[in-house]
């Protein structure tokens, strides 16, 4: 909802890239009451439909947008970024302008010779899947969103850094700060958490169709477990979540499940059994594990 008195301190906020991240965030950032300037993208109908979705201006070069901008949201694909970075400080005065990009695993060391500009550089990256230009501004409220912070020595950068915390704060969103060290560590995290779950369902249902299970069959067998388990996950913690032979230290199951299973399944069952041992000495302070883990 938009309030006359409210600033973030993040002035008139333009979008380089009017793609899916781009929209969303236009749209979700001027419902919670900043000013948008406009946008400029690759394609000028993309520019121009994100305009009219954002209640924006589009514009056809990027020197005007930046001229018009003090804060400039670069949302071009990651390998773009740097081109995109080149141009704007090449074509364009961005002396005092607040600079980011949203990628995950990238830092500010995209934005090479930004002291020389006189801008101030940060990523901010939502923890989120945004797959839809017209859709997931939705979603962003429930979004963690996290800010590479690095010259925290500097007056100014740190107000910058405020004035981005305060927008997202203040549009409902939880936002951590994050060293450019860690940024590689923290989206292979999410990898994990999101990515690689992908990859451990498709291994159950393949387990499943070796013993007769269709395609249809396996994916719903599957469903209530899948649900079940990220409801608890979600509800009690991963620790409290656990359940399971690797919970009970029953090393007879797990032993037996080795035999069954192809040389790949076998790797990521054993590396992620060492993790659910992890778990069961949190669990169980005085469990003794060492028959589960002389087995792997
Ligand atoms: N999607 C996600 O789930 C997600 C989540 C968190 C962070 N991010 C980050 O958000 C950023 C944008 O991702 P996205 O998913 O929004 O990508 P996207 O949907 O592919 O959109 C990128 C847009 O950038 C424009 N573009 C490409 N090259 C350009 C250039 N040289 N100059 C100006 N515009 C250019 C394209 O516009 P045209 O349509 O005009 O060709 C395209 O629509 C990336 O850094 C990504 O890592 C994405």
């Amino acid at each position: 909802m938009k309030e006359d008195t409210y600033s973030s301190g993040l002035g008139a906020i333009g979008f380089i890239g009017a793609g899916k991240v781009g929209f969303s965030m236009g749209k979700y950032l001027s419902d919670s009451g900043e000013h948008l300037s406009g946008y400029y993208s690759k394609t000028q109908e993309s520019a121009e439909q994100a305009a009219i979705f954002t209640g924006a201006k589009a514009f056809d070069n990027i020197r005007d947008l930046v001229n018009s901008s003090d804060t400039l949201f670069i949302t071009v694909p990651d390998k773009e970024i740097s081109g995109v970075w080149d141009c704007m400080r090449k074509a364009c005065d961005l002396k005092g302008k607040t600079v980011l990009h949203m990628s995950g695993a990238s830092t500010c060391a995209l934005f090479s010779g930004i002291i020389d500009t006189g801008a101030y550089g940060f990523s901010l990256h939502p923890l989120c899947a945004v797959s839809d230009r017209y859709q997931s501004h939705k979603t962003l409220s429930t979004a963690v969103f996290t800010i590479e912070v690095s010259d925290s020595s500097d007056e100014t950068y740190n107000l910058k850094a405020n004035a981005i915390r305060t927008a997202m704060i203040h549009a409902g969103n939880m936002i951590v700060d994050i060293r450019p060290e860690d940024k590689v560590l923290y989206h292979a995290a999410a990898v994990v958490a999101s990515n690689m779950t992908v990859g451990l369902v498709f291994m159950a249902e393949q387990m499943l169709k070796r013993t007769g299970f269709t395609d249809e069959e396996a994916s719903k067998a599957l469903s209530p477990l899948i649900k079940g388990t990220m409801d608890n996950i979600l509800r009690q913690g991963s620790v409290n979540a656990l359940t399971g032979p690797v919970e009970r230290n029953d090393v007879e199951t797990v032993s037996k499940h080795l035999t069954k299973l192809t040389e790949q399944e076998s790797e990521v069952y054993k590396a992620l059994t060492k993790a659910l041992i992890e778990i069961g000495k949190i669990r169980h302070e005085d469990a003794d594990y060492s028959g589960m883990e002389e087995l792997l």
